[in-house]
């Protein structure tokens, strides 16, 4: 899988922790995300597309223990969350409270980059309310079904969309400057 990096993206000079809050939490639900991502000129095809990059990294515990402890506020667990999860993930992430411990988010396959993202989510398996909601949706759930089978197009619409993501917010004009360096300002 690749991709070509457009060039000549303005980016900004400042970047602030608040401005990460901003984004679209992972206790969002379908039409949050749905809506997020419209407003940043992505479809909901390249909602489901993005999300499969969980396939690779980490999660810290704190983005879902919610999910395994206190669901609604009674002690509970998230329903949508596959009960066999629930001791396991009970086992790594120890505390509500735990801050730091980290999880693999493909667990056994966190650092190959393949269809295993959509596994997790057909399994009920995934972390995040954000990815379980990838079945609340006709077209998501379809794209997800789709992965599983010989015809997935995954990473040749991963390459694509991640194009359209680096289109989300290019400066203009004298405003920001275009990096030298992608990660960091001139
Ligand atoms: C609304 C959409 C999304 C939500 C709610 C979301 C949520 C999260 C959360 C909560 C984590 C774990 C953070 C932590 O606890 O350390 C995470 C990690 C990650 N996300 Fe997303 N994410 C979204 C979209 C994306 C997109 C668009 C990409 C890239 C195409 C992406 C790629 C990753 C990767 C690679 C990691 C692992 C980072 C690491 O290993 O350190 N995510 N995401």
């Amino acid at each position: 899988m690749s991709w070509e990096v457009e060039t000549g993206r303005r980016d900004g000079r400042v970047s602030t922790m608040s401005e990460a809050f901003g984004l679209i939490p992972p206790s969002a639900n379908i039409s949050t995300l749905i809506a997020g991502f419209r407003a940043r000129g992505l479809s909901v095809k390249d909602l489901v597309v993005l999300q499969g990059s969980h396939t690779i990294g980490i999660s810290h515990c704190s983005s879902f223990t919610n999910r395994i402890y206190n669901f609604t506020g009674k002690g509970d667990v998230d329903p949508t969350l596959d009960s066999e999860c629930i001791p396991k993930l009970r086992g790594k992430c120890r505390s509500p409270a735990d801050q730091t411990t980290v999880v693999e988010m493909d667990p056994g396959s966190f650092k190959t980059f393949d269809d295993g993202y959509f596994k997790l989510v057909a399994k009920r398996r995934a972390l995040f309310q954000s990815d379980a909601a990838m079945l609340d949706d006709d077209e998501t759930k379809a794209y997800v079904e789709k992965s599983l089978t010989a015809g997935s197009t995954f990473l040749k619409d991963f390459g694509e969309s991640m194009v359209r993501m680096g289109r989300i917010g290019v400066l203009t004009g004298q405003a920001g400057e275009i990096r030298k360096v992608c990660y960091k300002i001139n």
